[in-house]
């Protein structure tokens, strides 16, 4: 069965008790739950991994290029994550960046991604329901 890779960096794990006025309530299994339901349609399921260290995160991109797709929040490995995006310019499929909140309306050292070049597409700011679009997207571009 195909999969799509739902990889998440540092500090995503604690979703749901990280700051919830900014990062939102759900968790990481409900934002993992709701990108299977978006993907079940083309007969996929989720890989996912979370990590908060960028090593663990090149070896989960290294270990699933068999996927069809990735959806990708690196977390502030955005900002200079620079071994990071050399294992996601090697990752032979799309991927899309996520980012649940809105980057771009907080601090300055927030508004660079070193990542965004190489995906597919972007969504910031929409909370979880970021990764619902970013998987709709790929079931949508994904052959
Ligand atoms: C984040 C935004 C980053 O700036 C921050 O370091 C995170 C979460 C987001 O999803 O909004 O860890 O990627």
């Amino acid at each position: 069965m195909s999969s799509v890779l739902l990889l998440n960096g540092p500090n995503l794990g604690i979703l749901g008790r990280r700051e919830p006025e900014i990062y939102g309530t759900d968790t990481l299994d409900d934002i993992e739950r709701a990108v299977g339901e978006e993907i079940t349609g083309r007969g996929w399921r989720v890989v996912a991994e979370q990590h908060d260290c960028e090593g663990a995160l090149i070896r989960a991109i290294q270990d699933n290029y068999d996927t069809v797709g990735a959806i990708v929040n690196p977390g502030a490995l955005m900002i200079a994550g620079w071994s990071l995006r050399d294992a996601l310019a090697n990752y032979p499929r799309p991927f899309v960046e996520v980012h649940l909140s809105n980057v771009w309306a907080r601090e300055s050292f927030r508004h660079d991604s070193v990542i965004a070049p190489l995906a597919s597409g972007v969504i910031v700011g929409l909370g979880s329901l970021g990764y619902r679009l970013a998987a709709r997207a790929l079931v949508a571009t994904v052959r």
